[in-house]
């Protein structure tokens, strides 16, 4: 799961994510593509969020996405346009190009494909950043759990 800075949205869509699969199974992370907020915890409003639907992303700390990140996972998924742009820009072959795609592609009701970054708004912008991200984290663990997907 990839953002910009890796404390408001994308620490939402792991830990949402994260929530949704067999632990023993899966492994889920997330990164920013800028190193603004290395090693922070995520924003408290992505903390509060998640908290009030019974979900802790507390132990996350902030990250820059890594050429590595391509090897590492089976699917990248970039929260908006120009997250896409970032971490293409780092991809070495048609591989890791076809690793990434914009995590609101999979929800075929909504025709904005961006989750908006909720950074310089108010707490309802946090509020929609996890209606958001749970319905298509819904999609993607249904999908992911499906057996045919093994
Ligand atoms: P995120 O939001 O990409 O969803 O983590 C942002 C967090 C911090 C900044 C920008 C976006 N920033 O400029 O520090």
């Amino acid at each position: 799961m990839v953002c910009l800075g890796n404390i408001c949205r994308s620490p939402l869509a792991h830990g949402i994510l994260e929530s949704k699969l067999p632990k023993d199974q899966f492994y889920v992370d997330s990164a920013g593509t800028a190193n603004y907020h290395v090693g922070d915890l995520p924003d408290q409003r992505s903390i509060a969020v998640a908290k009030a639907n019974g979900i802790d992303i507390t132990h996350q700390r902030g990250r820059q996405f890594k050429v590595a990140d391509f090897d590492t996972f089976d699917y990248i998924y970039v929260m908006d346009h120009s997250n896409f742009e970032n971490v293409i820009k780092l991809a070495r072959n048609t591989n890791d190009i076809a690793k990434v795609k914009l995590i609101l592609e999979v929800d075929d009701t909504i025709t904005d494909k961006r989750v908006p970054d909720p950074y310089y708004g108010g707490d309802s912008g946090f509020v929609n950043v996890f209606e958001l991200l749970d319905t298509a984290t819904s999609i993607i663990s249904k999908d992911l759990l499906k057996p045919s997907s093994n």
